[in-house]
């Protein structure tokens, strides 16, 4: 049985491989939705991936993912920085969550520095470029697996 992953990509990320390929590459978003497909049926795991420009479309998603799917995987954009909305509808649906950036957001403007996302994320992974879908997936893998779930319960 493969446990479905959803993969949530915010504002202006439809826009990767044009958009300031200096800070964010010249991989477009269709070629990391290929490489979270590819390396997710690797790992047992089947994803879908979504992108939205919108807030309220991206927590109608989260929402979704309470009774769909196993956990989510987010790159929310620049609604990382802003949005309580999305924060707690992240703690609302109780999934692991995994927050991903492709640049370093640390090493970026200071409004950057901070996100409202991660405090409902299990883990957070910033500046590894398309390879941190990847490594999210890995991650996601580890905590839905059964002996994982095992030690969370004894604790
Ligand atoms: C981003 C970083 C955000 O600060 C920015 O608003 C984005 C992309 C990243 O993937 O590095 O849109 O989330």
């Amino acid at each position: 049985m493969t446990l479905p992953v959803l993969i949530l990509n915010g504002p202006n990320l439809n826009l990767l491989g044009f958009r300031e390929p200096e800070v964010y590459g010249h991989d477009t978003l269709a070629d990391v939705e290929a490489l979270c497909r590819s390396h997710a049926a690797g790992l047992g795991l089947s994803v879908d991936c979504r992108q939205s420009n919108h807030e309220g479309q991206l927590i109608d998603w989260v929402h979704e993912a309470r009774t769909a799917f196993s956990g989510i995987i987010i790159n929310p954009g620049a609604y990382s920085h802003t949005s309580i909305a999305l924060l707690d509808a992240l703690k609302a649906v109780q999934k692991p969550v995994a927050e991903v950036h492709l640049s370093n957001i640390h090493q970026r403007e200071t409004f950057r520095h901070h996100s409202y996302v991660s405090q409902a994320a299990k883990g957070v992974i910033c500046g590894l470029g398309i390879q941190g879908y990847s490594a999210a997936l890995d991650a996601m893998s580890r905590w839905l697996s059964p002996s994982a779930q095992r030690t969370t319960k004894e604790i």
